[in-house]
C-alpha cells in the first residue's frame, strides 16, 4: 500500500516553486492555488522524485472514503475532507491543462489514487478530463497510446525503435527522476513534456502493425504469440469470445451470415462455426496465421472447409489486411447479421475507422456488430476513459451501443509474467469486469 502522507509525497528536496502548488492542492486552498495556475504548464508540475502532480496531491489528501464520509486514512484525527473543496480543486485544475493520466512514482494516475481511494465523485471527473483529452487527441488525429497494443504508425517505426533504445532501457524511474532534479534548478516550474521522468503511461513492449505482420509468430500452450513474445491471443479469452458469440447471434439460430476479423487462434471462428451459418467469412492478414490455417493438422479451416460450405464462396478466409479486403466485400454487395471484429498492433483509430466508414454499410438490418474491448485495459481508469470515447464516436456514426458487462476470472491473470502470462512479455490485461460491446444500427 502506498504511503499517503505529505510528507513521503512532497519531500523536503521538492523544488519550492513546485512544491507551494502541490501543498495549496493538497489543502484544497483554491484562493491561493489560482492565481499561480496563469502560467501554461504549472497545472501538472510534478515533484521529481515522487512524480506527485496537484491532481495526485489534490485527491490523495482526501483519504479514503469511509462509510460515514471522507476521513483522512493518513490523519484519521483530523477533520472530514471538504469535498466540494477538492472537487472545486480538481475542476480548476483540469480547466488549467492538468494531464489527466500522468503517472507518479507508484505508477498510479490520479485517477488511480481515487479509484484506490473509493473517491468516486474525484475518479468521475478524472473520468472526464480523460475523455475530453482523448477526444481532443482524436480530432487532432493523435491518439494517444492507452491500450495493450498500440504505438506510433508505421513510418515512424525505425525511428521510434532508435529513439526507444536510446532512452536507456533499464534506467530507473528514480535515477531518471535524480538526473533531472541535478538539472533543474531550484525556483524553475518545471513544465510539462514528454521527457519528464513521470510521464502518461506509455504501454510497453507494443508493436506496431506492419511489425507485426513482419513478425515471426508461435502458436502453443494456449497462446499466440509474435518473435518478442508479445500475446496476440490467449487462451483465457475464450469465455470472453463465448460470451461475444452469445451477444451477436442470440438464441444461436442456424443460417446466419457472419464476419469475422481476425483469425487469431481461431475460437471464436469454431464457436461461428458451429451455429451453422450460410455465410462465414473470415479476414486474416498474417502469412503465419494464413500458413497455420493452410497446414497445421489442428487448424480446421482450411480448403475443405472452404468447400464444406452451402454455396461457392459462402465459406471463406480472405487473406489480406482488413483495410484492403473490405472494399472488395462491399463490391460484391456482402451483407451480415454478425461482425466481430479483433485485430492485433491496430491502435483506436483503425477500429474507428472500421465502425464509421464500414459498419453502416455492411451490416444488414437487426444485425449486430462487436468488437475485442480490449481498449485501456491495462488500469481502469483508461478502460473507463475509452468507453465513453467509443460511446461517443459509435453515436457520431450512427450507431447505438450497450454494453454487457461480464465477470472475468482472474485466477492465473493477476500476476505479470506468472500463470496465463507465462512466456507472455506484458500483461495486457488487468481487470476483473470485461465490457462486451453489442452495437447495432441506431433505430
Ligand atoms: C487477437 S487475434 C484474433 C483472435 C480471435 N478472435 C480468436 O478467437 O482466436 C488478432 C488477429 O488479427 C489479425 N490481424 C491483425 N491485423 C489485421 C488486419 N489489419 N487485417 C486482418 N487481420 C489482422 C492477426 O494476425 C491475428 O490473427
Amino acid at each position: 500500500m502506498p504511503d499517503d502522507t505529505i510528507e513521503a509525497r512532497i519531500p523536503a528536496s521538492c523544488p519550492s516553486s513546485i512544491s507551494e502548488i502541490l501543498r495549496h492542492a493538497w489543502h484544497h486552498d483554491l484562493a491561493s492555488l489560482k492565481p499561480l495556475l496563469s502560467v501554461p504548464g504549472r497545472a501538472s508540475v510534478q515533484d521529481p522524485t515522487t512524480g506527485e502532480t496537484p491532481l495526485h496531491a489534490a485527491i490523495r489528501s482526501c483519504g479514503a472514503r469511509t462509510v460515514d464520509g471522507n476521513k483522512k486514512s493518513a490523519e484519521k484525527s483530523a477533520a472530514p475532507v471538504d469535498l466540494e473543496a477538492a472537487k472545486a480543486v480538481v475542476h480548476q485544475l483540469f480547466l488549467s491543462g492538468a494531464i489527466w493520466n500522468d503517472v507518479d512514482s507508484n505508477n498510479e494516475t490520479p485517477g488511480c489514487v481515487a479509484a484506490r481511494l473509493a473517491q468516486d465523485e474525484l475518479y468521475n471527473l478524472c473520468v472526464g478530463a480523460g475523455m475530453r483529452a482523448e477526444l481532443l487527441f482524436g480530432l487532432l488525429d493523435g491518439y494517444e497510446v492507452l491500450e495493450s497494443d498500440v504505438e506510433d504508425e508505421d513510418e515512424d517505426e525505425d525511428e521510434d525503435e532508435d529513439e526507444d533504445e536510446g532512452e536507456g532501457e533499464g534506467e530507473s524511474a528514480e535515477a531518471a527522476a535524480a538526473e533531472n532534479q541535478q538539472d533543474a534548478p531550484e525556483d524553475v516550474i518545471l513544465e510539462s513534456d514528454p521527457d519528464r521522468a513521470f510521464s502518461p503511461p506509455q504501454a510497453e513492449g507494443t508493436v506496431t502493425s506492419a511489425a507485426y505482420l513482419r513478425a515471426n509468430l508461435t502458436y502453443s500452450d494456449g497462446k499466440l504469440v509474435d518473435d518478442e513474445k508479445n500475446g496476440v491471443m490467449m487462451a483465457w479469452e475464450t469465455s470472453i469470445m463465448r460470451s461475444s458469440v452469445d451477444a451477436l447471434l442470440p438464441g444461436l439460430p442456424a443460417g446466419k451470415r457472419i464476419l469475422n476479423i481476425g483469425f487469431g487462434m481461431g475460437i471464436i471462428d469454431t464457436m461461428f462455426r458451429e451455429t451453422e451459418p450460410s455465410r462465414h467469412h473470415i479476414i486474416e492478414a498474417h502469412p503465419e496465421v494464413l500458413k497455420h490455417v493452410e497446414s497445421s493438422p489442428e487448424c480446421t479451416f482450411g480448403k475443405d472447409w472452404e468447400a464444406s460450405g452451402p454455396s461457392e464462396g459462402a465459406y471463406k478466409i480472405y487473406a489480406g489486411k482488413w483495410q484492403e479486403v473490405i472494399p472488395k466485400l462491399l463490391e460484391q454487395g456482402e451483407l451480415y447479421d454478425a461482425i466481430y471484429f479483433d485485430t492485433f498492433g491496430e491502435d483506436y483509430s483503425q477500429l474507428r475507422m472500421f465502425f464509421t466508414e464500414y459498419v453502416l454499410a455492411l451490416l444488414d438490418e437487426g444485425g449486430i456488430f462487436s468488437f475485442f474491448n480490449g481498449l485501456g485495459a491495462d488500469r481502469k481508469v483508461c478502460y473507463d476513459v475509452y468507453t465513453k470515447v467509443v460511446e461517443m464516436h459509435l453515436t457520431d456514426a450512427g450507431l447505438d451501443i450497450e454494453w454487457n458487462e461480464l465477470e472475468v476470472d482472474m485466477k492465473g491473470l493477476d500476476e505479470e509474467g506468472k500463470g496465463e502470462w507465462q512466456g507472455v512479455k506484458r500483461r495486457y490485461w488487468t481487470l476483473d469486469k470485461y465490457r462486451l460491446p453489442i452495437i447495432t444500427l441506431m433505430g
